[in-house]
């Protein structure tokens, strides 16, 4: 940690879009920090991997941060951080600040009154079960259901969004009998902050529902302070990566950062090992 200066930039991370709510509340918070985000495009959706190749892009990502200078890191993706928190942590850990999104997110529901939580999640994090796990490790009698909800991530990043299509895949969702008497439900995927009007006109107003991007922004800026690592005057302007291009993408960026947006594809993975006999299909 003690080659991180103050004024060194924080990665943040998503396999696409997602993460960008995360990055806004960062930077709505913590305005002199200068962030660079990376959008994984090129294996987006995370949610159907495996837990071994999402460990595996989010190793490769967090090493780019460091070698990028960063002094924190921000796992702004629900499926990275239930299979890859604790890798991360163990290969990167000593050498800067990581920060999730699910740990501010279980933290609000245990300190809250709620009593049946719902939990919707890509695969990969239902998965993985660290909702209900997490959760009941401190609250035990809380009763957490977690479902998974694949299709609102493509439908997210395609930007079908606010119409009759998107509507009526919610409403499938939301209308789940495992999600029945819920008080609160998690927006347990850091792309569905981006359709939470759209949820709350499909849920009974009672129902409080809760996301990751303001809890986390927090919560880095308490870790940074603590370490004296919080920046008193901003340097440069955001950087804003992808592994794939992608025109919504840059779109949809641009909405969320203005004039700010210089969207750029990086390869960031360096040489591609073929397995063994299997050729690349460009040779
Ligand atoms: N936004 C991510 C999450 O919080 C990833 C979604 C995906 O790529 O499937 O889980």
């Amino acid at each position: 940690m003690a080659n991180r200066l103050s004024n060194s930039p924080i990665g943040i991370f998503d396999s696409g879009i997602g993460g960008l709510t995360v990055a806004q509340a960062i930077v709505e918070l913590l305005p002199n920090e200068d962030i660079i985000y990376f959008g994984d495009t090129a294996h987006l959706p995370y949610g159907d991997k495996s837990p071994d190749s999402i460990r595996y892009y989010a190793l490769k990502i967090c090493k780019y941060f460091i070698d990028a200078g960063c002094k924190a890191i921000v796992i702004a993706c629900n499926s990275a951080a239930s299979v890859a928190a604790y890798d991360i942590l163990d290969f990167y850990g000593n050498d800067l600040l990581i920060i999730n999104v699910v740990d501010p997110l279980v933290q609000e529901v245990v300190n809250s009154d709620v009593r049946k939580v719902g939990v919707i999640a890509t695969t990969a994090t239902t998965d993985s079960n660290v909702y209900p796990e997490q959760i009941n490790k401190y609250r035990p009698r809380l009763d957490v259901v977690s479902m998974a909800t694949p299709l609102l991530v493509p439908m997210i990043e395609e930007n079908i969004v606010h119409n009759e299509v998107s509507r009526v895949i919610l409403k499938n969702y939301l209308e789940d009998t495992r999600l029945k008497n819920i008080d609160a439900l998690l927006l347990a995927c850091t792309h569905y902050p981006l359709i939470k009007n759209e949820i709350a006109e499909l849920l009974p107003e009672q129902v409080h529902i809760l996301d990751s991007s303001e809890t986390t922004a927090e919560h880095l800026r308490n870790e940074l302070q603590h370490r004296t690592l919080l920046n008193d005057k901003k340097r440069k302007t955001n950087v804003f990566n992808v592994s794939q291009y992608h025109p919504t993408f840059e779109k949809i960026t641009a909405l969320f950062f203005g004039n700010e947006v210089h969207l750029q594809e990086v390869d960031i993975w360096g040489e591609h090992q073929w397995p063994q006999g299997e050729k690349s299909n460009t040779q």
